[in-house]
């Protein structure tokens, strides 16, 4: 059940963004933390609900950052993490040549915002537009309720003496609704 469950939401919402819209997420909740202010700044912003903007200001060059993605879910009570890795964030662009997940998320950064996955990482100024998340009609509803929700942590580190530290993070808490 939990792997089943599984590949269809990794399915579901790493795919490219297809031309029928049976089922959106929409934000339900956002929060973020920065730990390590001298590195960096920033604002998210939800619009009309289903979509994520935000404004990073790097403040300082950052050599050779990690990032870890989380998705989890409550759902009948159990919480079960659907994806759960922490890379390198310059090694991103050749994970996404050998894994699909990881490319169809490149896809959908590179539509979404000017990360370039470049290290060190510069001193600049990063925008994420418009970020969604959408899926035809995948037989989702029974699995995913509004009730269960859905979260998704992306957090980034530095590294020092062989641990990573936290930089900052971001979670959010999606729904899903069934359109048609
Ligand atoms: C973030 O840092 C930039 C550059 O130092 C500064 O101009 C901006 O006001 C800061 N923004 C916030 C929200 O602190
Ligand atoms: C949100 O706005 C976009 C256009 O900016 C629109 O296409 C979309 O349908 C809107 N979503 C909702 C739920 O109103
Ligand atoms: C994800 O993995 C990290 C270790 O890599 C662990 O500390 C964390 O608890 C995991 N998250 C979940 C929801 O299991």
């Amino acid at each position: 059940m939990g792997i089943i469950l599984r590949s269809l939401v990794i399915a579901f919402i790493m795919k490219e963004i297809p031309s029928k819209k049976c089922y959106i997420f929409y934000y339900e909740d956002v929060s973020h933390v920065v730990r390590l202010p001298e590195y960096l700044n920033y604002t998210v912003k939800v619009v009309n609900k289903s979509s994520l903007n935000a404004e990073v200001n790097v403040l300082k060059p950052i050599a050779n950052p990690y990032w870890k993605i989380e998705l989890h879910s409550k759902i009948r009570n159990t919480d079960i993490v659907f994806f759960n890795k922490t890379t390198r964030y310059c090694d991103f662009g050749r994970l996404a040549q050998h894994n699909t997940i990881f490319k169809n998320m490149l896809l959908t950064f590179r539509e979404t915002t000017n990360l370039d996955f470049k290290c060190p990482v510069c001193k600049c100024h990063y925008f994420i537009r418009n970020l969604y998340f959408q899926a035809d009609s995948l037989p989702l509803g029974p699995a995913f309720s509004a009730k269960d929700g859905f979260q998704v942590i992306v957090a980034g580190y530095i590294k020092e003496q062989r641990k990573l530290k936290e930089i900052g993070s971001i979670r959010f808490l999606l729904t899903v609704e069934k359109l048609c």
